[in-house]
């Protein structure tokens, strides 16, 4: 398994960088008010959501690569990869954690409202929909982080890990949530490089990775 730097942060270059991180940070407030350290049941609503923008920015990709005639540099196949690990990682913890009706109506009106706003601001904007996810995921592996805490200070259960989970991340019979967890928090932290990446490609930038490696945050 590959293994990526956990503090990674892009710095905002311009507006739209701004933006992406502004409406990161808002949500992640609402996110830590709404679950604080119910970990299991944060990562339900929160997959339901990070499963979204993978298959819009294949379908808009696929649309733009059929307008104009033009191959797609791998970025369709890498996306719908995207959006299949994080439906997978829904499916994981929904083993782990049941949601409760509230969670299931929260699950309803976030995709409502958010499939349709990430599509809007792919079309005008892809760039800045790249970096919103970058800045997702950058929390993400700060959730994952603060989960893992959890766990190791014996705060939440740490159950053998599900079936499904070890057979889709090759995990020893003998994995436990930890292992999971540690594997979605590597899923997420590649996610978040390759998004920022395309969002860098997208702004005409060379890579951004040496000053993201150079820039520890906070650890939640
Ligand atoms: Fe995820
Ligand atoms: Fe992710």
């Amino acid at each position: 398994m590959a293994t990526f730097i956990l503090t990674t942060h892009h710095t905002p270059r311009d507006l739209g960088d701004r933006v992406a991180l502004g409406f990161t940070k808002a949500l992640r407030l609402l996110a830590d008010t709404f679950f604080a350290k119910r970990y299991g049941h944060r990562a339900i609503v929160l997959e339901t959501v990070a499963a979204v923008p993978g298959m819009v920015g294949a379908t808009l990709q696929h649309l733009r690569c059929l307008r104009r005639m033009q191959h797609d540099r791998g970025w369709i196949h890498t996306l719908l990869d995207e959006a299949e690990n994080e439906r997978m990682h829904l499916m994981t913890f929904v083993e782990v954690a049941k949601p409760n009706w509230l969670e299931r109506v929260l699950i309803l009106l976030t995709q409502g409202a958010f499939y349709n706003a990430f599509f809007l601001l792919y079309l005008i904007s892809p760039k800045t929909a790249h970096r919103v996810v970058g800045y997702f995921e950058e929390e993400a592996v700060v959730s994952y982080t603060g989960y893992l805490a959890e766990i190791d200070a014996g705060r939440h259960a740490n159950p053998p890990a599900p079936r499904l989970a070890i057979d889709y991340w090759k995990l020893p019979e003998t994995a436990t949530l930890r292992d999971v967890v540690l594997a979605v928090r590597n899923d997420e932290a590649n996610h978040r490089d390759v998004n920022h990446g395309f969002a860098d490609t997208l702004a005409g930038q060379p890579s951004a990775d040496a000053d993201r490696r150079d820039e520890p945050r906070k650890a939640a």
